[in-house]
């Protein structure tokens, strides 16, 4: 069986992780969270980066941090992982929904500007597998109506656009360091506050509502509640994982672009055939291979394939089912514009098995069975 993911694993996980347990000051010291937020700091350029416990915890972080009130509206793509609305959806506001870019799956910059209303807090994007959404639209956008951004960067630690590492781009922007991610601890997360306004809202929803930060920094003598926050941290035991993958970076992401290159070059000729769709990257675009999708011609074929693969010992999945089409995304939030793309791309998109141990053979393997399911 070729799985679909395996989780990476680069040999200093454990090394480190025993560091933590064979010191009873480790956890107060946080010494692994610390490399990890400095980490950030020094490689990605983020001034402000912390850790938590999961990209979700982060989406949550950044609705408290963005004050986000009932009946505020936030834009975000309706291809996109539950929890970009949830968090949103938690503090009462309404999700509005807009359509995807035809070259990507990202948000269409373009549709954008017409979702738009007095009650527009803040606009929510997905850099989808690694892949920057056009950051210079959205932002001249962001400007002329005074809204937020927070960048969703679950799929791109270490990857960038034009140079600039994503998660640089929004107001806020999260990462995800679960088991399925290029870079994991098993599951945890991260939150960068580029925009330095939001910083003391946030270190009050970071640290269970309260100054408490102000506390260990000497400005105050007690710390008490001041808002609404919660426990927010990363447990240094995920840290020490994480760390030692960090130092790695490079290096595992690097082995992520060379198989998703494979899959690209071997699967090109059923693209020139009109077989399939493959992802069309920009230039400007250095991801980190995190996922490797094609597209079929109708959801029928994909889910045929699907069923193809896995007889023939393959799994490969679909991603994100539409939030406007759920029953439940309907009492939350509403489409503006035309779905012109969002529903029908993501019924007919198919994940391939992409993770740091797969071999070449397999992406040969993988691209075999699919050549020989349009040959029939
Ligand atoms: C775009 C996006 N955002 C957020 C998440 C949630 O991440 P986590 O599992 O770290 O909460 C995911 C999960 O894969 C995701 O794909």
């Amino acid at each position: 069986m070729i799985p679909f993911f395996r989780t990476t694993v680069t040999g200093n996980e454990g090394r480190y992780v025993n560091r933590v347990l064979e010191n009873a000051d480790a956890f107060a010291a946080k010494e692994f969270t610390q490399k990890c937020e400095q980490w950030f700091n020094e490689h990605h350029g983020i001034a402000h980066f912390f850790l938590t416990k999961s990209c979700t915890a982060s989406l949550e972080l950044a609705a408290l941090t963005l004050n986000i009130q009932p009946g505020d509206e936030v834009i975000m793509p309706s291809f996109a992982f539950v929890s970009c609305a949830n968090a949103f959806a938690l503090r009462g506001a309404v999700c509005v929904f807009v359509d995807v870019s035809p070259t990507n799956m990202n948000l269409d910059a373009e549709k954008v500007e017409a979702a738009i209303t007095s009650k527009t807090k803040a606009i929510v994007t997905v850099n989808y597998a690694s892949v920057a959404c056009n950051y210079t639209a959205l932002r001249r956008i962001t400007q002329r109506h005074n809204l937020f951004i927070v960048e969703d960067n679950a799929h791109g630690t270490g990857a960038k656009h034009n140079n600039d590492f994503l998660g640089t781009f929004g107001d806020i922007a999260t990462f995800s360091f679960d088991h399925l991610k290029n870079i994991t601890c098993g599951q945890g997360g991260g939150i960068a506050i580029n925009n330095k306004n939001l910083l003391e809202r946030f270190y009050v929803a970071y640290e269970f509502g309260t100054n408490r930060r102000s506390f260990f920094n000497g400005q105050t003598d007690r710390y008490e509640w001041k808002g609404l926050g919660s426990n927010f941290p990363l447990s240094e035991l995920n840290a020490a994982m994480l760390f030692s993958q960090l130092e790695e970076c490079n290096t595992i992401n690097t082995r992520f672009v060379q198989l998703w290159n494979k899959y690209f070059e071997e699967l090109s000729p059923l693209a020139v055939k009109g077989k399939i769709l493959l992802p069309q990257i920009a230039e400007q675009s250095q991801h980190n291979g995190h996922c490797f999708y094609l597209k079929t011609t109708t959801a029928g074929e994909r889910n045929k394939l699907i069923a193809f693969l896995q007889d023939r010992h393959i799994n490969a999945q679909f991603h994100y089912t539409t939030l406007h089409g759920s029953a439940f995304g309907k009492t939350v939030g509403r489409f503006v514009g035309n779905d012109d793309l969002t529903a029908h791309h993501s019924a007919a998109l198919v994940r391939l098995p992409l993770f740091y141990s797969l071999k070449d053979e397999d992406v040969v393997t993988v691209v075999d069975v699919i050549t020989d399911f349009y040959a029939h």
